[in-house]
């Protein structure tokens, strides 16, 4: 039975209250693409009913494997190239700079919101690990989070294919991060051990994450309403030191936000830092 209108809302409806991302009238053809399995496992005739069953029974495990469907967890090492030779080049010599004159000095925290299956935050593992030559003695944790718990999952074991693999980890970097075994590759348990990954949904309030010096929110807010890529933005500013940096995806542009953040510029790359405002600044 082909897909209806009434189908297409009421999925729409559910996943943006679920996870923000937005379903319009043009995406009939991704439900049905990803969540026909789903269909079948919960015992519904229809998309609308699927929605149904899913609000009514407040079916954590459902709501859970619609959010794993339905998400695009696209994702490569190193993706974009422009912002981790900014990390590399700029904002990180920087931070170490400033953090040679602080209270402290040897303390560093990355949060790769939105992490997919972990290459976002294992790139910026590799690029600290080949930075900062004493970085053992640094106190530094990556903190990868996303709403889909399958993702979480593949990210924290760490694990990818040769596939994955070719997709911007070169030789040497293999050989300094990664152990090979039959399959594909696994981080070794030094760099895993910089890493922890949990599910949070953006949308939602950020409990206990902390404050960061880096935060990498790239390719996510593009799937969500313009008040709530707002609203998070402004609360990420929240989780940001002074003089820490947020990276976005290069299709995105936090312009449009306010005076809230400063763009800075590195070759390619363009970032961003939380701009203290004066009480009477306009927001
Ligand atoms: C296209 S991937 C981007 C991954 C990585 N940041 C990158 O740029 O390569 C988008 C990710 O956002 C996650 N996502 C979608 N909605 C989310 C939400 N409300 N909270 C947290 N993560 C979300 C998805 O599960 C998916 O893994």
């Amino acid at each position: 039975m082909p897909i209806t209108k009434d189908d297409i809302e009421a999925v729409g409806s559910l996943v943006l209250d679920l996870c923000g991302i937005v379903l319009d009238e043009t995406k009939g053809y991704l439900i049905e693409s990803r969540l026909a399995p789903l269909l079948r496992a919960a015992g519904a005739s229809t998309y609308y009913e699927l929605a149904q069953k899913a609000r009514t029974q407040r079916d954590e495990s459902l709501h859970r494997r619609i959010i794993d469907a339905i998400t695009t967890n696209e994702t490569l090492f190193f993706r974009d190239a422009a912002p981790f030779e900014a990390l590399r080049h700029k904002t990180l010599p920087e931070l170490i700079d400033a953090k040679a004159k602080s209270t402290t000095p040897r303390r560093l925290r990355i949060w790769s919101a939105a992490c997919s299956t972990g290459q976002e935050a294992y790139s910026i593992v590799m690029v600290l690990r080949e930075l900062i030559p004493d970085l053992p003695k640094w106190d530094v944790q990556i903190l990868g989070t996303d709403v889909s718990d399958a993702a979480v999952q593949a990210a924290s074991r760490g694990y990818f294919t040769n596939f994955e693999m070719e997709r911007g980890v070169s030789a040497g970097a293999r050989q300094n991060h990664f152990v090979r075994d039959a399959a594909g590759w696994r981080v070794r348990d030094d760099v895993r051990a910089l890493t922890s990954f949990r599910k949070l949904n953006l949308l939602e309030p950020f409990p206990n994450v902390g404050t960061f010096d880096v935060i990498f929110c790239r390719n996510v807010a593009i799937y969500f309403t313009a008040a709530a890529r707002k609203s998070l933005f402004l609360r990420l500013k929240q989780q940001l030191y002074a003089g820490g940096y947020l990276f976005v995806g290069s299709s995105e542009s936090l312009l449009d936000i306010g005076p809230e953040f400063a763009p800075k510029h590195h070759c390619r790359s363009v970032f961003y830092q939380p701009r203290p405002l004066s009480p009477t600044s306009s927001k």
